[in-house]
């Protein structure tokens, strides 16, 4: 099960040019992703937009394929949706919230979403109450399992967060979910594409994710997973003439499956590179890429661990493969123009990305490293000399 890296470098033309380890902002697509994009691209050049689209159909098919086996679901309940945020937005806001409902989440929830419940307690009188963390930092499974009551209506739950190595136990999860019969959202924005992501394991009933992180695919496209039996439970937020059928003057109905969710104007190209995108994951294996992630993210944090002024800040017993550390006496924003200056990509990850777990721990920004399965041992050891080489003496 090891991956053929030279042959993935050779893939991935950004690699001669750039160290890449800002994967968990957007990684740089392999060239069948690239050529699926502007392949299309042309083809609607030259033929017209409908009529490319039309002559795209199995690959467009193949979309909802690709991404069903990734997550183990089922074609007709996958969405394309533009982005990560306006997946989970689509089933977070599809849900009938009443006066008193209550939203149990974490403090590593992605900021976005958090807003999102800031604004559905403004509006209906929700409350939104953040489960304490376990002492590894994840979500404390025996709390959560405690506090669910008569009035929970939703658990919400980031799966590995923006800011750091966390993975938070989401089958866990999944199990007080369906004990208590309550509604789970999972936000796998940055654990899909860089390890395995089973629906069906882990027990949730809505899943949210992006194109173009550990998946690779191109920028502005995501996916959103509703279970078959929770979507006539949503009510989208908005409708359209894919999403429902006007079926007389004063009537329409939702359309069936996961389409609902879905809009009739989108990146058609950049839904084709998605699936493509899918299928390259799906050929390598996510339980190969998790391994070979996990092992350069591990040797990132030991290397960073042995500089001094440096700590290492990422929670949880599992780890996934983005790493965020802080250097004393140096703002993450210079250590991130640092490495760059050498041909580094870093990022920095700010407190109102995940502001409950910032504050909690007395954090503002973060230096994030986020390594993929085509990065080399070499090019994690640049990085750490690179960040121990602009230490003040
Ligand atoms: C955990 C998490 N959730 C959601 C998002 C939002 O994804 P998108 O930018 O595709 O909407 C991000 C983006 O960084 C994220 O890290």
């Amino acid at each position: 099960m090891t991956l053929d890296i030279d042959r993935c470098r050779a893939d991935t033309p950004g690699t001669s040019s750039r160290v890449h380890l800002n994967n968990a902002g957007a990684s740089p697509p392999p060239d069948p992703v690239m050529r699926a994009v502007t392949d299309h691209l042309s083809l609607e050049a030259r033929i017209g937009g409908y009529e490319a689209a039309a002559e795209a159909a199995p690959a467009l098919a193949a979309f909802y394929d690709n991404v069903a086996r990734l997550v183990g679901g089922r074609p007709d309940e996958i969405a394309y949706v533009e982005n990560a945020t306006r997946a989970w937005d689509m089933a977070f806001h599809g849900i009938r919230w009443q006066r008193g409902d209550r939203i149990l989440t974490h403090a590593a929830e992605y900021g976005s979403n958090y807003i999102a419940f800031l604004q559905v307690a403004q509006r209906f009188g929700v409350e939104v109450v953040p489960i304490a963390s376990d002492a590894d930092g994840a979500i404390d499974v025996a709390a959560l399992d405690a506090a669910v009551d008569g009035r929970t209506r939703l658990i919400a739950l980031t799966h590995v967060p923006t800011n750091g190595g966390l993975v938070n136990p989401a089958a866990a999860v999944g199990a007080v979910a369906r004990r208590h019969g309550v509604a789970y959202l999972l936000d796998a924005c940055q654990s899909v594409g860089q390890m395995p992501v089973d629906v069906a394991t882990i027990g949730c009933d809505m899943l949210s994710a992006t194109g173009r992180k550990f998946l690779r695919g191109p920028r502005g496209t995501g996916f959103l997973w509703v279970r078959s039996t929770m979507i006539d439970r949503l009510d989208p937020p908005f409708l359209d003439i894919r999403s429902a059928e006007w079926l007389s003057r004063d009537r329409y109905a939702p359309a069936p499956g996961a389409r609902r969710f879905e809009c009739f104007e989108g990146f058609v190209a950049g839904k084709i590179g998605l699936g493509r995108a899918v299928a390259y994951a799906l050929d390598l294996g996510l339980p190969a890429i998790a391994e070979r992630v996990q092992g350069l993210a591990g040797r990132l944090r030991e290397g960073l661990a042995g500089l001094p002024g440096v700590q290492v800040r990422d929670l949880g017993r599992q780890r996934a493969a983005i790493v965020t550390f802080t250097v004393v006496g140096r703002p993450a924003d210079a250590v991130v123009a640092g490495l760059a200056g050498h041909g580094i990509n870093a990022s920095v990850s700010s407190v109102g990305a995940t502001r409950l777990d910032m504050e909690a721990r007395g954090l503002d920004a973060l230096v994030r490293l986020s390594p993929h399965y085509f990065n080399t041992e070499d090019e994690i050891d640049r990085a750490v000399s690179t960040v121990g080489d602009s230490l003040p003496n």
